[in-house]
This record gives structure tokens, C-alpha cells and sequence, in this order.
């Protein structure tokens, strides 16, 4: 039997803010990745006050894409890619995010793009917001905590949805959206939120996500205006938790843990606020703003499919004396010993990935999409130019495998695969250019010197392969 069906999304992933750099460029306003400086894998990135001279932003130049995509698309054409994911800066569209008007030649560069996208034989995926909310709208109106921040994204998500509508089918609202959590710092500057005292980040995360939760649902019923082909999902990154024990209270504790992130899932794809979120809330005296027609919003505006990212499971367990956070301060987990990790400590889990969209479609029964994964690593260029990265195309392998096996065997029903950082790009989490993802090498270091050429390395040919027998030959 085939592994996957025939339509099948083969694709590769990037996002605006870490590839394009032209941060200045054809009008684009400052987001909030821009003033995020370089950190390493042991040293977290700082969020400056601004612009701050003499500080290092990665993100400012990107791997310049902004320049080259017409010759990275046609790579990733040569590729045999089917689907390219990338989202648009907000910023390049709204440079401030409360203008009335859209700036054209933001408008004109995604035309390009996408225009690039298809001539290559690739559909775009497009995230509507991924890390890249305008640094005028958290500073000056406090980020997602202001519910005017609904109307600007409304009307940008409008802009480019309508422009947009005939070039680009598969559309999602935010990236990651459940990394907006009060205990994570990162995780609520990445969606947009923080701009708030100590002591206030849980009642200003639940009034962030809720208004960001509204906002993603106008933009669901926009697409639902333009065409019948056109579907508009979410985006979480998820992990699997495994209870550290088979002690019930570390059972009860993986499974809290869990709930925090199907909290997002629950309210964009039903409409409705879950009873375990209504309670939590409840007793913590956290109350939210809310508009009559925001009931109206989230019910007709629950998602058309479920993207998520994968790329490790993690323990947790009733004992938070015994977790460790890694993945730039984001993610608390315990060691798993009977798996491996990255130099990053991302527990590689192939077989978490079978869990993950079993448990995803159990619970939901919507399309799937893998919109993220992969492999993270230091890659070395030999004498010849050749890059060897075997142990990603063993990672890439192992979780191809699993996810055919959820398809044919279990059922699932999902929609593609696009793997992350598809070309070298800027880490999110660590801002290091040099933590590779790629298919396509570019020769950047972390200071920003190389040449910024691109090189196939080795996993190029063996994706280009799966892609070519639709992952029948792996
Ligand atoms: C996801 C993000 O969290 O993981 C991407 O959506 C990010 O933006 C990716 O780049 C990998 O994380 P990192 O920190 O290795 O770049």
C-alpha cells in the first residue's frame, strides 16, 4: 500500500523575519525580531529598548533573501518541492501596524514571491504572523494585550488575504501561538504580548491570546469570503508530554502539561473557551475583556486544518524541582533516557511524531499539517565544498517513516510535510546562523561573514529522492 496519497504537500518552511533581512528595505517598519539580538547556544538573546548601536540584530540581514528568493525558489524548484512555506512581514505591509493604508511595495515584493513560488512549481503556505508583530504596536500600544491590535490585524490580514487570494490557497493565522504562556518570557515577546509589569504577564498573556485568538478568527472568516479553495488553520508547536513515571500524579501533572497547549487548539477549533481554562481562570482572578461579538468570531471562525511544528517530545511530572528548560528559555522538560538529543537538548523522537498526529486527529478530526520539522546542527564544509549531513538525513528518515505510518496504517489524514529551514536561515530561539536546518547550505557564519553563497549538501539529493517517489523510497 502507498504511503501517502497522491496530492500530497511535500514542501520546505521558512519564515519572513529570518531570511529576508532588508530590514530597512522597500518602507518595512521595525518588528519585533528586529530588536532581538544574536544569542548562542548557551547564551539566550536579549530584546533591546529599541534599536540599541553596536549591538549585533541576525535578523536584520537575514540570510537576504529579500534579494536572491528568485534564485533560492528555483533551488527549492529543483528540489522538487511542491508547497513553500514562508510568512509575510507585517511590517513590510503596515510598517507602523496602525496605518490606513498598505504600503505597495511591500505588497508588490510578496506579488513577486508568490508569483516566484508558483512559476517553480510550488504552492505557497503563508503564515499571516510569525514573530513579526510591529515593534510600534508592542511599544507603543502595549502589544496583544490592547484589543486595538485586533482591528489592526484585521485589516492587514484583509489586505493581503484579498490581494493575495487567487496566488496563495493555504494561508495560517499565527505561528506558534501557544508559546504565549506567562511563564515564558521569550515565548510571549515572540507572539507580541509582553509589554507589562512583573506580577501582570498572567492576566496580560489571557487578554493577549484572547484578542489574538479573535483576530485569527476574523482572519478565518476573510478567507472564507474569498473562495471556496482557500483554507485558513492555526499553527502550535507541538510536543508530545510523556509522564515522567506511571505514578498517577506525574500522569496527572503530563497531562496539565498537555492541556496548556490543547487550551489554543480547543478555542480555535471549536469555538469555545474548554471548562479546564474557564476554571483555571477563575481561580486566579484573571478577567477578561471581551465583546459581544467575539463569541460570534470564534465560533464562526474555528480553522479549516491544524498546523503544527514537530520536533521533540518531552517529560513532565509532578516534581518541577526535578525540570530543566531548554529551547531558549521556551520549553521546561526532564531528560528522557531512552532518547537522544541535539547539541540543543531537543529530544529526538521520531516515533512522538506517530503519537503526535494520533493524538492531534483523535482529538480534533481535522486535516493535519506537518508545517515544521527537522534537525538542527553545526554543519561542516568538507576541503571539496561537500556538506555530509547524514545524521539529518537519518532524522529526516526516521520521522518520514513515522508519519507514513499514522497515514497508512492509522489513518490520519494529513495534508503535507514541510520541513523547516529548508535553506539555511537565523535560529528563532538562539539567533545563531550557524544552528543549520537547511537542504540548501549558506555559507554565513554567526558574525554575518561568508560569502552567502548556496550550497546542495547532501540531504538535497536524498529529499529530492522521497519527494520524486512520494516518500515511498526513504
Ligand atoms: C519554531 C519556529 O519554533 O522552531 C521557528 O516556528 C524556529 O521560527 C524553529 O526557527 C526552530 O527553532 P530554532 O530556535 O532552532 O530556530
Amino acid at each position: 500500500m502507498k504511503r501517502f496519497p497522491e496530492n500530497f504537500l511535500w514542501g520546505g518552511a521558512v519564515s519572513a523575519h529570518q531570511c529576508e533581512g532588508a530590514w530597512q528595505e522597500g518602507g518595512k517598519g521595525i518588528s519585533i525580531a528586529d530588536v532581538m539580538t544574536a544569542g548562542t547556544r548557551l547564551s539566550p538573546r536579549r530584546i533591546t529598548e529599541g534599536i540599541v548601536e553596536g549591538e549585533r540584530y541576525p535578523n536584520h540581514e537575514g540570510i537576504d533573501f529579500y534579494h536572491t528568493f528568485e534564485e533560492d525558489l528555483a533551488l527549492l524548484g529543483e528540489l522538487g518541492l511542491k508547497c513553500f512555506r514562508t510568512s509575510i512581514a507585517w511590517t513590510r505591509i503596515f510598517p507602523r501596524g496602525d496605518e490606513e493604508e498598505p504600503n505597495e511595495e511591500g505588497l508588490r515584493f510578496y506579488d513577486r514571491l508568490f508569483d516566484a513560488c508558483r512559476k517553480y512549481g510550488m504552492e505557497p503556505v503563508v503564515t499571516l504572523s510569525h514573530f513579526e508583530t510591529p515593534y510600534a504596536l508592542v511599544k507603543e500600544y502595549g502589544g496583544w494585550r490592547n484589543r486595538k491590535l485586533i482591528g489592526f490585524f484585521e485589516r492587514y490580514a484583509r489586505v493581503v488575504m484579498e490581494r493575495y487570494g487567487t496566488k496563495v490557497k493555504y494561508w495560517m493565522t499565527f505561528n506558534e501561538i501557544n508559546h504565549c504562556k506567562p511563564d515564558s518570557r521569550l515565548g510571549m515577546w515572540l507572539a507580541g504580548a509582553l509589554r507589562c509589569e512583573k506580577g501582570e504577564e498572567a492576566q496580560a498573556c489571557a487578554q493577549a491570546v484572547h484578542n489574538m485568538f479573535v483576530a485569527g478568527a476574523r482572519a478565518v472568516r476573510i478567507g472564507r469570503t474569498l473562495g471556496k479553495e482557500i483554507r485558513t488553520g492555526c499553527m502550535i508547536g507541538y510536543i508530545p508530554y510523556y509522564p515522567a513515571t506511571c505514578d498517577p500524579k506525574d500522569v496527572a501533572a503530563a497531562e496539565a502539561r498537555g492541556r496548556e497547549d490543547y487550551f489554543f487548539l480547543d478555542v480555535m477549533t471549536k469555538g469555545v473557551y474548554p471548562y479546564y481554562k474557564t476554571k483555571q481562570y477563575e481561580k486566579a482572578g484573571i478577567v477578561l475583556e471581551t465583546q459581544e461579538r467575539d463569541w460570534e468570531d470564534l465560533r464562526e471562525g474555528t480553522v479549516d486544518y491544524i498546523g503544527f511544528s514537530y520536533y521533540m517530545s518531552n517529560v513532565y511530572g509532578a516534581d518541577e524541582s526535578r525540570m530543566t528548560v531548554s529551547s531558549g528559555g521556551i520549553i521546561k522538560t526532564m531528560k528522557n533516557p531512552y532518547l537522544k538529543e541535539t547539541l540543543w537538548g531537543w529530544a529526538i523522537d521520531p516515533e512522538g511524531l506517530r503519537i503526535a498526529l494520533n493524538r492531534l486527529y483523535d482529538r480534533y478530526g481535522l486535516p493535519l499539517m506537518v508545517v515544521e520539522n527537522g534537525y538542527g546542527a553545526y554543519d561542516k564544509r568538507e576541503p571539496d565544498g561537500s556538506i555530509l549531513d547524514e545524521d539529518r538525513i537519518a532524522y529526516f528518515r526516521a520521522h518520514i517513516e513515522a508519519m507514513g505510518e499514522a497515514v497508512s496504517e492509522d489513518g490520519v489524514a494529513l495534508m503535507g510535510y514541510t520541513p523547516w529551514g529548508c535553506i539555511d536561515l537565523v535560529s528563532a530561539s538562539t539567533g545563531e546562523m550557524e544552528k543549520r536546518y537547511g537542504f540548501i547550505y549558506v555559507d554565513l557564519d554567526n558574525q554575518g561573514n561568508g560569502t552567502g553563497k548556496r550550497f546542495r549538501k547532501k540531504s538535497f539529493g536524498w529529499y529530492q529522492k522521497v519527494i520524486e517517489t512520494n516518500g515511498e523510497i526513504v
